[in-house]
């Protein structure tokens, strides 16, 4: 049986899916602080936090856990920029409450979610995992201290461990069973989704005088299904003691914030008003992946190449909850 921390937010909720279609037994652990309990489509659920040695301890008896994929952490960049304790106490301090918990229990291999926030500014792109790693903001910073963390503790207590850098995790499962629901949304394909629905007036285009073809920002948009594929491969490789530290999940290709933009319209066939305004602080001009590590050792291939299918998810999902009776999830 497979333990998911944060298995009731994006991108947990759907790796379980993926789990499940993998034949995988899952138990979902979630404090619900930003999860929503519907997203969760296996059977065990376990409500509490990880902070919580002895709910740890109680759920290693309780369930024949033999690997855990951990995503339970604060998120939000800006957030952690104005109270860096919070996100150390959470994503730090928790994850070794959960590591401690884990050798206890005799339980050996974790599957870590990790971010391109590690690497801050790139000095190159597209950006390999052996790009140096200097984190711009609190957030990235407690990610890189964990993925010591489990460096360490894979020396001391044999602990099998690797760490997904994720690039920009965007769209929905393709079946609409679930998908993102962040509150607040702070981030930009679902920001525009709500600009074509009417919830928001316009979008902000936050920097337009980047060193970029149109002068805004470059992400790499990963499908969260492809992201979820990509655990249920890592966790294979971890378990059979062939995987590597740290993987780049990304698709190696960039869109600029007015590409999104321009693909939100067509997919939704809206007007979308959008607004100059000034760079969000922080914020790198370009963030691109070199895939190639995952592909060569995990044998994982992003499905959604292209960025029209990946919003087509997203817009999908998003109509669907707005309306009034959205329908149960399983
Ligand atoms: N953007 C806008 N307007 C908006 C929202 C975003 O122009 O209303 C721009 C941002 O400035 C950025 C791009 O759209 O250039 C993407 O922004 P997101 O907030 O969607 O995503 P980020 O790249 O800032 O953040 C993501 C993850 C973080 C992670 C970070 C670095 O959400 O968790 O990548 O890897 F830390």
């Amino acid at each position: 049986m497979i333990l998911v921390t944060g298995g009731a937010g994006y991108i947990g909720s759907h790796t379980i899916k993926e789990l499940l279609r993998d034949g995988r037994e899952v138990v979902a652990l979630d404090n619900l602080s930003a999860g929503h309990r519907e997203l969760v489509l296996c059977r065990e659920f376990v409500h509490g936090d990880l902070a919580d040695g002895d709910l740890l301890r109680h759920t290693f008896r309780r369930y024949p856990i033999e690997a855990v994929i951990h995503f339970a952490a604060h998120t939000s960049v800006p957030e952690s920029v104005a109270d860096p304790g919070k996100y150390y106490r959470n994503n730090v301090g928790c994850t070794l409450t959960l590591v401690e918990a884990m050798v206890e229990a005799g339980v050996r291999t974790i599957v870590f979610s990790s971010s391109a926030a590690v690497y801050g500014d790139p000095v190159k792109i597209p950006i390999p995992e052996d790009h140096p790693t200097d984190p711009k903001n609190p957030y990235g910073r407690t990610k890189l201290v964990v993925e010591g963390i489990l460096r360490d503790y894979a020396v001391a207590h044999g602990l099998r461990h690797v760490s997904l850098r994720y690039f920009n995790a965007a769209g929905s499962d393709p079946d609409g069973e679930i998908g993102e629901c962040h509150d607040p949304e702070t981030h930009l394909i679902p920001i525009v989704l709500e600009v074509a629905l009417g919830v928001r007036r316009e979008v902000q285009i936050f920097g337009t005088d980047y060193d970029t073809p149109d002068g805004t920002a470059i992400r790499d948009y990963i499908h969260v299904t492809d992201l979820a594929r990509a655990h249920v491969l890592a966790l294979r490789a971890v378990e059979e003691g062939r995987a590597e530290a740290a993987y780049n999940l990304g698709t190696g290709r960039g869109h600029t914030v007015r590409e999104v933009v321009e693909c939100c319209r067509r997919v939704t066939g809206r007007e979308i008003p959008a607004v100059d305004a000034p760079r969000r602080p922080g914020d790198p001009a370009a963030l691109v992946a070199d895939p190639s590590r995952a592909e060569r050792d995990l044998g994982w291939e992003p499905r959604f190449t292209a960025l029209d299918p990946i919003v087509e998810t997203a817009w999908k999902w998003m109509t669907r909850r707005s309306r009034p009776n959205p329908g149960s999830p399983r």
